[in-house]
């Protein structure tokens, strides 16, 4: 099995997780957009649903998904999306598709954080896929030497601006092995909006696509 389609399998497995008649937040990525094409099949199911970027709000609108702003939405009942990297506590990496901040928005408004993937994402030490970072543009070299001073080395994302209005530094090098501090002292660095790091608000379950069929795992040992 190819990992588009562990990423499909997972994606499929998370349509389980939907209360009927509820709002849900989705994120963005490859996986999410299985998620949201498989979705688009039982749209029935949900009320309407909260995008993590304008990315997935177009698509799912293309699919004829009710797509609500958040702050008309209240609480959400579970939040769909993928991840870069993801360790058994079920700390992610995220980011990689520069949607981060809203992704962390919409998973720290919904109850139940569901991650999807496929088994290539799952590592024992975060930190091989380079920790993107959004940043106040003016604030890019400020937050760079304070990443430096950190023992990374920050990559400004050539051509690339959020949804927000702002940029990316993808940080490489880093051995992450305290999540939740590393997340906390980069979120006090003045100019950064957020970092890739979920690990204060780590996913509830990971369903993860294998050759095998998906594994469901929750938090371990944390
Ligand atoms: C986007 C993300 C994605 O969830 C992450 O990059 C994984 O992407 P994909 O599902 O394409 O492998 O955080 O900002």
């Amino acid at each position: 099995m190819d990992q588009d389609a562990m990423k499909r399998a997972a994606a499929q497995a998370a349509l389980d997780y939907i209360e009927p008649g509820s709002i849900i937040g989705i994120g963005t990525g490859s996986t999410a957009n299985h998620f949201i094409d498989l979705l688009a099949g039982v749209k029935g199911r949900i009320e309407a649903a909260v995008a993590s970027s304008q990315a997935s709000a177009r698509r799912l609108q293309e699919h004829g998904i009710p797509v609500l702003d958040l702050n008309e939405a209240g609480r959400l009942s579970l939040y769909v999306d993928g991840a870069d990297e993801a360790n058994d506590l079920l700390h992610l990496i995220k980011g990689g598709g520069g949607a981060l901040t809203r992704e962390k928005i919409v998973a720290g408004a919904s109850d139940h954080f569901v991650c999807i993937a496929d088994d290539t994402k799952l590592v024992d030490v975060l930190g091989k896929f380079p920790l993107p970072i959004e940043v106040i543009p003016m604030a890019r070299e400020l937050v760079a030497r304070e990443v430096r001073a950190l023992g990374g080395e920050p990559v400004l994302r050539e051509g690339f601006v959020t949804d927000n209005g702002n940029v990316i530094l993808d940080v490489h090098g880093l051995v992450i092995d305290e999540a939740v501090r590393l997340e906390s002292l980069l979120n006090h660095i003045p100019g950064v909006v957020t970092n890739g790091l979920f690990a204060i608000r780590p996913a509830d379950v990971l369903l993860l696509g294998t050759p095998d069929g998906v594994r469901r795992l929750t938090p371990q040992g944390g």
